[in-house]
């Protein structure tokens, strides 16, 4: 199977368990990312069951309009019943690096309001230690180089993302040489640092549930 096959293949798993969870005043939360389009393609199939959505980017935003899905304000939705993103990396706890598309701030806020969070990836997410895809870091642009030299401070080698601006308005500082052995810790020291909005680790909110595409069919992993 291509990669784009196994990506498709979990986007079908993902709708399937949302089919479950949702009825017609559901608000669905929806990532952002190649593997998360899947996803959005395969929800448009059953937008008729649903209310509608949350976006956590404004591509993402677009592409649910596009198919005639409402996107709606998250300020304005009381719960988020099930969340469904992709991810750059993924470990055995659930926890991700996310954030490859620069999109990670709003994909925490909407993590943080889901009842479910599912993680979609093909088998090549999977890892034992989080850190070999650079950690991405959103940071108020004033900040940057601050930021960068208390990073330095602890071991990573924050690389700026040249060109590239947020939703947000911010930018990114992405680590390379950052093994993360400790995510839960190393989530929260990035965050203290003053001038960093939100870091692409998700180790304080995991995953729920991971849908990896392997050749041999999507395994289900919680
Ligand atoms: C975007 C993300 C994406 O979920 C992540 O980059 C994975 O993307 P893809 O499904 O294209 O591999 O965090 O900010």
């Amino acid at each position: 199977m291509t990669q784009d096959e196994l990506k498709k293949a979990v986007a079908e798993a993902a709708l399937e368990e949302v089919k479950k969870i949702i009825d017609k005043d559901s608000i669905v939360g929806v990532g952002t990312g190649s593997t998360a389009n899947f996803f959005i393609d395969a929800l448009a199939t059953i937008k008729l069951d649903f209310d509608g959505a949350v976006a956590s980017s404004e591509a993402t935003r677009e592409r649910l309009k596009a198919h005639g899905i409402t996107v709606y304000d998250l300020n304005g939705v009381g719960t988020v019943p099930v969340y469904v993103d992709g991810a750059d990396e993924v470990n055995a706890h659930l926890h991700m690096v996310k954030g490859g598309g620069g999109a990670l701030t709003r994909e925490k806020i909407i993590g943080a309001c889901s009842t479910k969070f599912i993680c979609i990836a093909d088998e090549s997410k999977k890892v034992d230690i989080l850190g070999g895809f650079p950690l991405p870091v959103e940071v108020i642009p004033m900040a940057r180089s601050y930021v960068a030299r208390e990073l330095v401070k602890m071991g990573a080698n924050p690389v700026y993302r040249e060109g590239f601006v947020t939703d947000n308005g911010n930018v990114i500082l992405d680590l390379y040489n950052f093994p993360i052995d400790d995510p839960l810790s190393i989530e929260q020291k990035i965050n203290n640092i003053t001038g960093v909005v939100t870091n692409g680790l998700f180790a304080l909110r995991p995953a729920d549930v991971l849908l990896l595409g392997c050749a041999d069919g999507v395994k289900r992993i919680t």
